[in-house]
């Protein structure tokens, strides 16, 4: 493969978000990426047998992707309980399918009936088995939490059921399928706390946890008490589905062609795995925190807390993001946006390809990311925006300060630094003007325009000018003749005059 003769990907690609059991509905974590667009990219930028990098790995789909693909899926992330999810599932290829069937039946004799006679139980004896059954630490909650302590999450009922599964699963012989079951344990934290908000107009057990939609620990103001066992068997046989696919996909590859595909796991800040990796690195594909919306290691606590992995305040200061419990800084976390990209180009090989997904209001956050490959050897090839995903829609209502849907900057390790200026003139009206112009759908993406507009103005070396606020943006769209369509959340054309007498009267 002559890596300098890839044609680059230059279209979004329509996200599936549910076709793979071992993404969806094994375990949730924040903004997974969908893994059809992840694997798209992979299979275009490398090649079999290449080694694979997430640096910001999150639940692990690019490098369990790559894994699948035959590469050497390499993931990376601060944050314990990503690793803990993405081992998780790539350790879902060992072991036979069978022992993992015939333990998820061993830990139904062993628990359900205790379970459900916790459901029952009278406050005395919900005190007794409270001596009797080892309980998490009872630490502290971010400040922003509704609540001050961990135990506050949860009812008495939920914190010992759960106490009941794990310490049952913990004693599992059988170490893969002991793996499988602690992972669908974990899951089912997230649904059986106080934080869980039941989906309206839906089943009660459909709906999620507020860590997932508003990003804090808000308590419900009517908390749902789902049944613990049937939640816990219902994630366990997502588990058992993941690992049946996972192993029909490496059978395959090994008839056709062969299979040899590896999955290795680091937990290191991104800059210090970077000079363990140095120039090893084939592709890497990236989605790092965009921001202060996400506080990755505060809203974890309620999983890393219960499965006892440590965090310290070393690792929160390492963390990409702004504000948080530590209340890191917007100018630190610019600094380290700079780094962490610079980090990346460091393990890349020489023309090798780089992806990394972001999206953000502030353009210092993209002139932070572009200027510091370019200044690290690297040439921008594609710049795509992967706009209009429902997902993000439900997103954008819910939280106005996210902008929906990402983009995509493909970059190559050419080895030429280059230094740019950054003195350039932009005039923003013209350039959103130039771009409606030659829009020739009658509907565009806000994101889109935004994301052209920051190219537009990359090249000129002028993102630095981009000094404008988002009600200029708006009116500047409105003024060329369109109107934000709230159905759909998109800014539509408007129609001439004359059309609109025509549409009246019909
Ligand atoms: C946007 S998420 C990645 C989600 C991922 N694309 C997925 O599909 O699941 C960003 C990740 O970066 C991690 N992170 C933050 N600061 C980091 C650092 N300094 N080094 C490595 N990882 C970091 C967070 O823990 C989080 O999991």
């Amino acid at each position: 493969m002559n890596y300098s003769h890839i044609k680059p990907i230059e279209r979004p690609i329509r996200a599936d978000r549910q076709g793979a059991r071992r993404h969806y509905g094994v375990h949730p974590y924040f903004t997974r990426r969908p893994y059809n667009v992840v694997r798209d990219y992979i299979t275009t930028y490398s090649k079999e047998g290449d080694r694979v990098l997430d640096p910001f790995g999150g639940s692990g789909v690019t490098a369990i992707e790559a894994f699948l693909e035959n590469r050497v899926g390499i993931h990376n992330d601060i944050n314990p309980l990503a690793n803990f999810i993405a081992n998780g599932i790539a350790n879902l290829s060992f072991g036979d399918l069978s022992d993992y069937e015939a333990t998820l039946i061993s830990i139904a004799e062993a628990c359900k009936q205790k379970i459900n006679s916790v459901a029952k139980a009278s406050s005395h004896e919900l005190d007794q088995l409270k001596q009797a059954i080892k309980l998490p630490e009872n630490v502290r909650l971010p400040k922003n939490a509704d609540v001050d302590r961990y135990h506050e999450l949860f009812s008495e009922k939920q914190l010992l059921s759960l106490a009941i599964l794990k310490e049952a699963i913990d004693r599992l012989e059988n170490r893969s399928a002991r793996g499988g079951l602690l992972l669908a344990w974990s899951a089912t934290l997230a649904k059986l706390n106080k934080t869980f908000l039941s989906a309206e107009g839906r089943a009660e057990s459909r709906g999620g946890s507020s860590i997932f939609s508003i990003y804090r620990y808000k308590i419900a103001k009517d908390p749902v008490e789902l049944p613990v066992w049937e939640t816990f068997h219902e994630r366990a046989t997502n588990v058992l589905k993941a690992k049946m696919e996972i192993d029909q996909a490496i059978q395959l590859k090994k008839q056709t062609g062969g299979w040899m595909g590896q999955f290795e796991s680091h937990a290191e800040d991104v800059e210090d795995l970077s000079f363990r990796f140095a120039g090893s690195i084939d592709y890497i594909f990236t989605d790092p925190p965009y921001g202060g919306h996400i506080s990755y290691l505060d809203l974890s606590t309620l999983w890393n807390s219960w499965l006892e992995l440590p965090v310290n305040n070393d690792t929160r200061q390492k963390e990409l993001i702004v504000g948080g419990e530590l209340n890191l800084t917007e100018e630190l976390y610019v600094n380290k946006l700079f780094k962490s990209v610079h980090a990346c180009l460091r393990m890349l090989k020489k023309d090798r390809w780089l992806s990394i997904v972001f999206q953000h209001w502030n353009p210092a956050y993209f002139e932070a990311i572009l200027s510091s490959a370019t200044e690290s050897g690297a040439e921008l090839k594609a710049a795509v925006s992967q706009v209009g995903d429902p997902i993000w829609s439900m997103h954008k209502k819910k939280n106005h300060s996210v902008l929906a849907g990402e983009m995509i900057l493909t970059f190559q390790h050419t080895g030429t630094a280059n230094k740019r200026r950054r003195r350039g003139k932009f005039d923003v009206c013209e350039a959103i003007n130039a771009i409606l112009e030659n829009t020739h759908s009658n509907h565009v993406f806000g994101e889109y325009l935004f994301n052209k507009v920051i190219i537009e103005a990359w090249k000129k070396s002028a993102i630095p000018s981009l000094n404008m606020s988002r009600e200029e943006f708006i009116d500047i769209i409105k003024h060329a003749g369109w109107h934000y369509d709230e159905e759909n959340h998109y800014w539509a054309k408007d129609k001439p005059q004359i059309e609109m007498l025509f549409s009246h009267a019909s």
